[in-house]
């Protein structure tokens, strides 16, 4: 499972990126806009820190205009993935870009009748996102592996990225039912490395080691 990290902060990015665990970035106008940084000027920043993919999304709402943004914001490098939201015109969008083999990130997807769509128009991501869908009292999990159940039987290649991530809990939910990506946000991630028995063991350790009056180097 690939692990991306879904933020556009760039001192955030570029530290997690130092762990060489990250595979790739997403973000969204809602991050760009909690940046502060002018959107271009981001991605350009973020695609030079991450060798994986990173995802702009279109602003735009109809597929003529989606296809101007997506191509521009294509331009910017080589690891940018279009994200487009799961309507009509983000979909035709999404045809038009695959056939020009431009990557393609469906977003805002809360059905497995969507993904299907997005599977159909040759996304290469499609993001169900958890969260929100358990915000509302449905089941975010549910989603995920209803996709990941028709993509298999039917073959998609779309791979499916768990987004809208809200614990660690979600993310090991959703790599047990075999989702490609991950999306992460930094502060879930830097949590899946905690565990109260690796800091109260390596404590042990420590102290017990101190008592050998030993050094390695
Ligand atoms: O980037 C899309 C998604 O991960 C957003 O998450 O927490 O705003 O629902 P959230």
């Amino acid at each position: 499972m690939k692990i991306f990290i879904d933020s556009a902060d760039i001192n955030e990015i570029k530290s997690l990126n130092d762990t060489g665990l990250i595979d790739g970035v997403t973000t969204n106008p809602s991050l760009i806009a909690k940046s502060g940084l002018n959107f271009i000027d981001a991605i350009e920043k973020i695609c030079k820190i991450v060798d994986g993919p990173v995802s702009a999304e279109v602003t735009a709402t109809d597929a003529d205009t989606m296809i101007l943004e997506g191509k521009k914001l294509s331009k910017i490098a080589s690891n940018v993935v279009i994200k487009v939201p799961l309507t009509v015109d983000g979909l035709k969008a999404c045809k038009n870009f695959s056939n020009e083999n431009i990557k393609v990130n469906v977003t805002l997807c809360f059905s497995a009748a969507q993904a299907i769509l997005a599977a159909k128009a040759g996304a290469t991501y499609i993001s169900p996102f958890i969260g929100r869908l358990d915000d509302i009292g449905a089941d975010g999990i549910n989603l995920i592996s209803e996709i990941v159940d028709i993509y298999d039987l039917h073959d998609f290649k779309t791979e499916v990225l768990a987004a809208s991530i809200r614990s660690v809990q979600d993310i090991v939910d959703s790599a047990k039912l075999g989702v490609h990506v991950a999306t992460i946000p930094p502060k879930i991630l830097q949590s899946m490395y905690d565990h109260p028995l690796t800091d109260k063991g390596l404590s042990t350790f420590l102290k017990d080691w101190e008592k050998t009056g030993q050094s390695i180097l």
